[in-house]
Parts: structure tokens; sequence; C-alpha cells
């Protein structure tokens, strides 16, 4: 008699237990604390009590972008912030200098040239950062000034390369030019050092799905007085995204049309958990799990997709296949058999590289166990590798070494 138990299951069916692993470079697992505080009553959203939340939040965001300055909150995803950033501050025809540092660079470059912006994409190769000799020459040779926006993203996700934004100030001011600085931290902020106010970042872009621990749904702008001075003169269409009946709404906890509500109740939840973690350690604790991942990756024989160690990720690490292997067909077989979510090569580095997100609400058990996922389904998609790399990261982190929050441009 043949029973049900006789055959061999069939894993991708089968019911998982246990909580899943999402190693994905945001979104990233959102801790019970915040999902508890998101599960409460929807209030009103222009009582008293709301408007408490709105300033409580909104403060508290001051600190994580590190600035005095205003802040807004959208009810968007981090590609609303973008957008935002470039339509209150820029006219039709505006000069913007942005670097294809990877996936990410190419999207926000696409988006501008919709909008009607003129762009200069300093080519890259996806494996480097800001190519900062590049940025300075752009703008030494821009004697009329019709560059009015440097663009850059801090943490390109779909490399796992980091570029130095106060280094990118310097230029910028060694140049002397007067182009306002905005930079996308959607993937660094809260896991990686940054200071809005310190670098003199203009406008400042992020989201709450990765660092902040919160589902999708907020986008995030951080403005300085410069570029709120320039935005009175912006001649782009701007309506949703316009910050004028933002900021004058905000100033009294309110917001000009319908907030997300239950979401920022949870942005106070996480926000309150960095702070009591404090930042500092906040980005100590993403620089040891990023060594430990890196040390893995070294042992297995891999390649890093940045070729530059010291432009290497804190938030998030990217991975290249050997030649003659699919990187989805290991991240396949990884979701399959250990139910861990690994991130998918973008653009083109689609089938040549996996990512292993590392930030949020995050341990060394979980990073051992999304280690140990990856060794394992290395060895089951037979993909070429030295094991041990697991060993080489718990080696690391047993040592109990904790190197100091210094980030890249301190
Ligand atoms: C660096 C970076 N910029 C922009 C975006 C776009 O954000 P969203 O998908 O929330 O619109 C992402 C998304 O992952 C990102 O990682």
């Amino acid at each position: 008699m043949s029973v049900r138990g006789d055959k061999i299951p069939d894993r991708s069916q089968s019911v998982t237990r246990g909580r899943h692993f999402l190693q994905i470079p945001g979104p990233t697992n959102v801790p019970d604390r915040v999902l508890r505080a998101i599960a409460r009553p929807t209030i009103d959203h222009r009582g008293a009590e709301f408007a408490a939340l709105a300033r409580e939040v909104i403060g508290g965001l001051r600190q994580v972008f590190q600035t005095n300055g205003a802040v807004t909150i959208f009810p968007s995803s981090g590609t609303g912030a973008w957008e935002a950033a470039l339509v209150n501050t820029l006219s039709p025809g505006d000069g913007v200098l942005m670097f294809e540092t990877g996936h990410f660079a190419t999207l926000w470059r696409d988006m501008a040239i919709r909008l009607g912006l003129v762009v200069t994409f300093v080519p890259g190769d996806w494996r480097h950062g800001v190519d900062l000799d590049a940025l300075e020459a752009a703008l030494r040779a821009d004697q009329a000034g019709a560059i009015k926006a440097v663009a850059i993203v801090h943490n390109e996700t779909s490399t796992g390369v980091a570029s130095r934004v106060a280094d990118v100030r310097s230029r910028m001011d060694a140049a002397n030019h007067r182009a306002l600085l905005m930079v996308d931290t959607i993937s660094s902020l809260a896991s990686m050092d940054y200071r809005h106010d310190e670098w003199r970042a203009d406008v400042t872009v992020s989201c709450s799905q990765k660092g902040l621990m919160l589902p999708p749904g907020l986008g995030f702008n951080a403005i300085s007085d410069e570029a709120l001075a320039r935005s009175r003169d912006a001649r782009l269409p701007r309506s949703y995204w316009d910050w004028r009946p933002m900021l004058a709404d905000n100033a009294a906890g309110f917001f000009p049309y319908t907030p997300s509500t239950n979401l920022l109740y949870g942005l106070r939840e996480a926000i309150a958990m960095l702070l009591e973690e404090g930042l500092p350690a906040v980005f100590a604790r993403h620089r040891r799990h990023a060594e430990a991942t890196r040390r893995a990756v070294s042992a297995w024989g891999l390649e890093f997709v940045a070729l530059n160690p010291d432009e290497r990720s804190d938030s998030l690490t990217a991975i290249m296949i050997p030649d003659g292997h699919d990187a989805d067909t290991l991240r396949r077989i990884v979701l399959e058999r250990f139910d861990l979510a690994l991130g998918t090569g973008l653009g083109k580095l689609k089938s040549k590289a996996f990512r292993i997100g590392h930030l949020g609400d995050f341990n060394d058990l979980m990073l051992a166990g999304t280690l140990s996922g990856v060794e394992m389904g290395l060895a089951a998609a037979g993909v070429p590798h030295v094991p041990g790399g697991v060993t080489a990261a718990l080696d690391y982190l047993v040592s109990d070494a904790c190197p100091s929050a210094v980030s890249l441009n301190s």
C-alpha cells in the first residue's frame, strides 16, 4: 500500500516551518515591535493625537538624517522621494550631473530625462562608486553654470558599492560650483553613517523599507536651507510632491492629504529602537556583519561585484556567480530548499550576480543562518566554491571583533 509519506517530497510545494529568511537588501525584516505598533487602530489624521505623532516622527527623522533642517514624509516608495527631490528644486532644461554606478543611478537618470532635465551621465562599470575626478572636471568645465544639481546614490543597492559623500562635497567645493547636492540614501540610511548637515547635502532621499525596518510605503526628503530657497523659483510642474503645502501643514502636525497613519506608528517605534541602540552602535553592527559576510565570500573564493575593497557596502554584499552558472538558479534553489530569499541581480547584472542583504533588524545568528543557506545552496546548485565561508564568518564574529563605526567619509 502506498502512503503519501512514501513519496519523495516536492520541496517547492511543501509547507514551511519557522521564520522565513528575508535577506534581500530591502524590504528588510520588520521587527515584532514595529509590527505591533502598526497594528494599532487608525486615528483621525486631523486630530491632536495625530499631530503629536507627526511632530514626534519628524523630529526623530531629523536625528536619523543627522540634520536640524526640514524633513518631509510622503506616502510613497523611494521612487516618489526621488521625484520630489527633482521637481521641487529644478526647472525644465536644467543640467544634472549623475554617475552610472548601477541600476538605481540609471533609473534616477531615466526619471530626470523624462522630467525634461538635461542629464550628463558619467559612464561607469557598475563596480565602482562615484568617480571624483570626473565629477570635479565636469564641474570645472561648466563655466556657464548649466549644471544645477549633482545627484548621486550613496549606496548602490544593485552592486553593493558605497560612494564617499563627504568627498563628493569637497570636490564640489574645490570646483567652486553652486550645484545642489542630492543624495539617494535609500539603502544606507540608518545602516551606514550618513550626515546630511555635516556633509552639506541639499536634498537627501530615502524611504522606509531598508535600514528603518518598516514595510514599504514611506518616502523621505531631508532638505537644506539652500534647497528650500531654490525651490521658490523652481519651475518643473509639481503637485503631489510639492514641499510647500507639506511643510506648511507639517508645522502644525498635519499633512496636505491623508497620511499613512499606521506606518507612522511603525516609524515612531523604529526610530525609538534605533535611538535606544544609538546610531554609532547601529552603524558598528552593520559594519561587523558586513565584514563577516565579506570574510565568507573571500573564503568561498567568489568575486565581489564591488572591485574596490574600500567601497564595499555595509548594508549588502553583491557577489558574482562564476561563468557558466546562473545566479537566479542558485537563488531559486536556496529559496526552495532553505526558505531563504536572496537578492536578484538587477539590470545588466541579471543572472550574473546575487545579493545578500545584511541590514535592518539583524543579528549574529540571523547572519550565521543566512550564510549557511548560501553555502548549502552553492553546494546544492553545483557552483564551484571552497567550503568554509561560514566558518570564516563565525570565527570573525566569535572573536568579538567590533570595529568602530568609522564611515567611508570620516
Ligand atoms: C538605492 C535605491 N534607490 C532607489 C530605489 C527605489 O526605491 P523604491 O523601489 O522604494 O521606489 C531603491 C530600491 O531598492 C534603491 O535601492
